[in-house]
């Protein structure tokens, strides 16, 4: 039996896509865990290129099931679109399945994604505006709708409406904006209930069976440790955990079952939206990191801020995840740099710190370490054997995996899915 949480370990956009696309060859199950729209995983296979907001990245093999977990918030419109470009596309989607314990994104999420951050002004979040943070809210607060609702269309009515009349509230006498029609949702969401009916079902027996039969289940993360609510730049955070411990809660499995969480790190690091990153690059050498990555938001299209690697961020996001291996991505994107740095400490009102702090004023006033490692200064995107990259390049990856605590298992050289150096198995 081999359950793999697939874990982005620093701010997202990791290239977890890529990682759960290649390893869901051997995989029968592929459950996404968190998140909501606001995930953009890109995976580039023979059947072409595909950005994916809802659907599991493992979706592209016929052998492979996909669930859509509870711990995932779902815009309809969102999903529909995404099924109906993969069957246009020529993918199979007739495996998928939705958890009826996943909660829906209401036009009102999205409606007060907005007015929220427009009302934050200067202090916004930079959220991606797709109404994730306000339906997790909901969750919490209790005043969520799940796709099972959807089922039963006279309970859903009845709930929306006393959802609703709550929201209308705050829209009016709060945003002063217009009050949203309970007959409109209601006819657009019973569309989308005739439309998703038949992926809606419990989710949990079927990922309980492939892992009582020893097969391969890939948990695959959305966004990444550093954007967890109890661990991130709190509050430049997402709204729903991206951690290993997020992967068992989100798809309903139990730790024990968990047997690999992978971490996927990028050579570097990037992130997007607001909030503190000490090793951003704001000159020439991080306009040259977002040029040769062509770091741009996946689901916002928003440049992504660069920098160098953050080895105590990696240390941390370890700690509070238990790596017991790293995909690491991106390697290629550095090809052309003479000399890299990687930040080993931080200095913290004149004080070396090894520790990434929990409070967001203090990450934001870190001032980072770097130790200068040579570049190699050659291409190594048609690389497939370890032993083949630049000496340069091991010594690097070698510092990376010392500072992490935990070995790359997976090398990453392009974006493509053979583009990929597997130096150890995972299972
Ligand atoms: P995710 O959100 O973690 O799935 O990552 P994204 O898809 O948002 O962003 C990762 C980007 O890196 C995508 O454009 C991938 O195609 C690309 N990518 C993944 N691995 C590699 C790699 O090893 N090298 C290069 N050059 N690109 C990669
Ligand atoms: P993947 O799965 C990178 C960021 C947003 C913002 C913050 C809160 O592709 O790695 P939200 O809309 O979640 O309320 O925004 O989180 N964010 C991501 N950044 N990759 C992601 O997902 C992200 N999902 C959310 O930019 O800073
Ligand atoms: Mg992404």
């Amino acid at each position: 039996m081999s359950v793999i949480a697939v874990v982005g370990a620093q701010w997202g956009d990791e290239g977890k896509g890529k990682i759960i696309d290649m390893l869901a060859e051997q995989a029968s199950l592929v459950v996404r865990y968190s998140g909501g729209d606001n995930a953009g995983h890109t995976v580039i296979n023979n059947q072409g290129e595909f950005k994916l907001h809802i659907v599991p990245s493992g979706v592209f093999y016929a052998h492979t099931t996909c669930i859509i977990g509870n711990g995932v918030v779902i815009n309809p419109t969102v999903l529909l679109g995404e099924m109906d470009e993969l069957k246009k596309r020529g993918v199979d989607i007739s495996r998928l399945y939705i958890s009826d314990r996943a909660h829906l994104i209401m036009p009102y999420h999205i409606l007060l994604d907005g007015l929220e951050e427009d009302a934050l002004g200067s202090k916004a979040l930079g959220t991606t505006r797709k109404g994730v943070g306000p339906a997790f809210t909901d969750k919490a607060a209790r005043l969520g709708i799940r796709m099972g609702d959807l089922l039963d269309k006279a309970g859903f009515k009845s709930r929306l409406e006393t959802v609703l009349t709550g929201k209308n509230q705050i829209l009016t006498k709060v945003y002063g904006v217009k009050p949203l029609s309970l007959k409109t949702i209601f006819d657009q969401y019973c569309e989308f209930a005739n439309r998703l009916s038949p992926y809606i079902c419990e989710t949990t027996s079927m990922l309980e069976k492939a892992a009582v039969n020893r097969e391969i289940v890939l948990l695959e993360g959305a966004q990444g440790v550093l954007l967890d609510p109890d661990f991130g730049t709190y509050p430049f955070t997402t709204s729903s955990s991206p951690m290993a411990a997020g992967a068992c809660l989100g798809a309903g499995i139990s730790p024990m079952r968990v047997k690999h969480v992978l971490a996927v790190f990028k050579a570097y690091c990037t992130r997007v939206g607001s909030g503190p990153m000490p090793t951003e690059l704001k000159d020439k050498t991080g306009d040259a990191i977002r040029q040769c990555g062509h770091e741009y938001g996946t689901t916002t299209g928003r440049p992504r801020r660069c920098g160098w690697f953050d080895g105590v961020a990696a240390a941390f996001s370890n700690r509070i995840n238990g790596y017991n291996g790293i995909a690491l991505t991106r390697l290629d994107v550095l090809d052309q740099f003479p000399e890299l740095k990687i930040c080993t400490a931080y200095k913290l009102d004149g004080k070396t710190i090894h520790e990434f702090p929990s409070s967001v004023a203090e990450v934001g006033r870190c001032q980072p370490i770097y130790e200068e490692m040579e570049g190699w200064m050659t291409d190594i995107s048609d690389i497939r054997q370890y032993a083949r990259l630049p000496a340069a390049a091991r010594r690097y990856i070698r510092r990376l995996e010392e500072l992490c605590g935990s070995p790359a298992k997976l090398v990453s050289v392009g974006p493509k899915r053979d583009e990929t150096i597997i130096r150890s198995s995972l299972v």
